[in-house]
């Protein structure tokens, strides 16, 4: 890889930055001075800038608590996106994988790795995704079926993909869906005659969301976390 592409994927900082230190003699090579922005060096290659070690580019896998009042795309009118927590190289370039309301809270998941963010969101991959909800009127013990059967959503050809409902007491239960359609779980209590009034993602196939992350807190996958999509 080039050194300024090197330079730029692994700090963040533009291309133009980048040639300004490499041409100013602030990037050492094996403790030689570079001055050639176009050197090709390997992906372990031992860098400095002024002194300080530059880690090699790599992906990121992150997992974050979403809070109410944020949004799940890059940019938005009203409310700032989720990427705004994520203090890491080209975080603004990242990508998350499946949206949620901005007043839905929990468990989002956001990489560098283009590939692996569509095996998260593909529905062929059938990765599940459990969601904790909690209604306005008491849940119907028949939604059990209903939902296990799969239902029309209004404006929409076909009905939805079974889904798995656990009702944990009269307002509140667990919802897994193989899919994710938009505003769905909203839409699904709405077919029969319910409503959202509080909705909290806590897995995405085998990754639970860790209980000691606060709202707008996230960290780094484990590798078991990552093979498990
Ligand atoms: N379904 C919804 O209705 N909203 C979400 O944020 C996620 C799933």
């Amino acid at each position: 890889m080039r050194i300024d592409k090197f330079l730029a994927q692994s700090t963040g900082l533009s291309r133009k930055e980048v040639h300004r230190l490499i041409q100013t003699g602030k990037i050492t090579l094996d403790d030689e001075v570079i001055k050639n922005i176009g050197l090709h060096v390997k992906d372990d290659a031992d860098i400095l800038l002024n002194g300080f070690p530059v880690e090699p580019p790599r992906d990121y896998y992150l997992m974050l608590h979403k809070p109410e009042g944020f949004v799940c795309s890059n940019q938005d009118g009203s409310h700032p996106s989720v990427l705004n927590f994520i203090e890491l190289p080209r975080a603004d370039e990242m990508t998350i994988c499946g949206r949620l309301d901005v007043d839905t809270t929990g468990l989002v998941l956001i990489t560098s790795d283009g590939k692996w963010a569509h095996r998260v969101t593909s529905p062929r991959h059938k990765t599940g995704k459990r969601y904790r909800v909690v209604t306005a009127d008491p849940i119907a013990s028949s939604a059990i079926d209903t939902f296990a059967q799969g239902l029309m959503l209004n404006s929409e050809l076909k009905p939805t993909l079974p889904a798995e409902l656990e009702i944990l007491s009269s307002h509140e239960a667990l919802l897994t869906l193989q899919e994710g359609r938009y505003h769905q779980v909203k839409r699904m209590f709405a077919a029969i005659g319910n409503k959202v009034v509080g909705l909290h993602r806590e897995k995405i196939g085998f990754i639970t969301l860790d209980d000691e992350l606060e709202p707008g807190e996230y960290r780094e996958l484990t590798a078991d976390e990552v093979a498990a999509i």
